[in-house]
């Protein structure tokens, strides 16, 4: 998938207010994505929503830093890092960092949001793509460019994890083109403790469901105790 959706949502006062209660009438634990136009404003959201009745905060530094002309935070080391400790200074709920993977070390970006204080990383986001319309000689999204998501992207996602997870002690969220066990499985022996499904939930709504099926079929194929023995397995 390629998407230009931008960061819509209803803002925050509507999420607490509206969305918050409905989440919280369902089993299982909530984890906000969070994002900023201007470091103050990540450090605004997280204060806001540490008073919120929800259970981890994830910081998506892939949004486009405006007073910096437009450049990712999570592609400098040491603005990754800063926002982590300003994120950290105001959350009550543990911190996961979202990294980008459009960056030319993830060790990197790994360590500086460990240095930060971290309680975890979650990655990939998208990787930035393109798509031209060769009839109409345009470019197929408005935006011109588009974040990749989807099978396209498992590869480099389990990549990513490897080295993270060879780079810093805190946990990692896998996520990437995941739509199998398989998949997931892939990820979590390349370091991964939880993984995470995107785009496979647009073609298959139950395809996490598959996903957690499937790995517990995995484990008693393969005479396999725990879960955990499979975290970072292949070195
Ligand atoms: C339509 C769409 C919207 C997304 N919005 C966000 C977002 O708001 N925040 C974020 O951190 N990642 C966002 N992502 C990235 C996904 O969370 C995920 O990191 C990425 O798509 C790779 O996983 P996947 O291949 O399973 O989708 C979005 C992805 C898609 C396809």
């Amino acid at each position: 998938m390629l998407n230009a959706i931008g960061l819509q949502n209803p803002g925050l006062e509507t999420f607490l207010e509206r969305d918050v209660p409905f989440l919280r009438k369902f089993n299982t634990k909530i984890i906000v994505n969070v994002c900023g136009h201007s470091e103050d404003e990540y450090v605004e959201c997280v204060r806001r929503l540490s008073e919120a009745d929800v259970d981890l905060l994830e910081i998506n530094i892939s949004c486009p830093n405006v007073k910096a002309g437009g450049i990712a935070f999570g592609t400098v080391p040491e603005v990754a890092q800063r926002i982590t400790r300003r994120c950290k200074e105001a959350a009550r709920q543990p911190v996961i960092m979202k990294l980008s993977p459009n960056v030319t070390s993830i060790a990197e970006m790994a360590k500086a949001v460990e240095a930060g204080g971290a309680d975890g990383i979650s990655l990939i986001n998208t990787l930035t793509g393109m798509k031209i319309d060769v009839k109409t000689r345009t470019f197929a999204l408005a935006n011109k460019t588009g974040g990749l998501s989807g099978p396209a992207i498992h590869p480099v996602a389990v990549r990513m994890v490897y080295e993270a997870a060879h780079a810093v002690k805190i946990p990692i969220i896998g996520m990437g083109g995941i739509a199998t066990a398989e998949d997931a499985l892939e990820m979590i022996l390349a370091g991964a403790t939880c993984v995470a499904v995107g785009t496979a939930n647009f073609r298959d709504p139950a395809a996490s469901v598959r996903v957690v099926d499937g790995i517990r079929d995995y484990l008693e194929r393969t005479h396999t105790a725990d879960v955990k023995e499979l975290i970072g397995a292949v070195r």
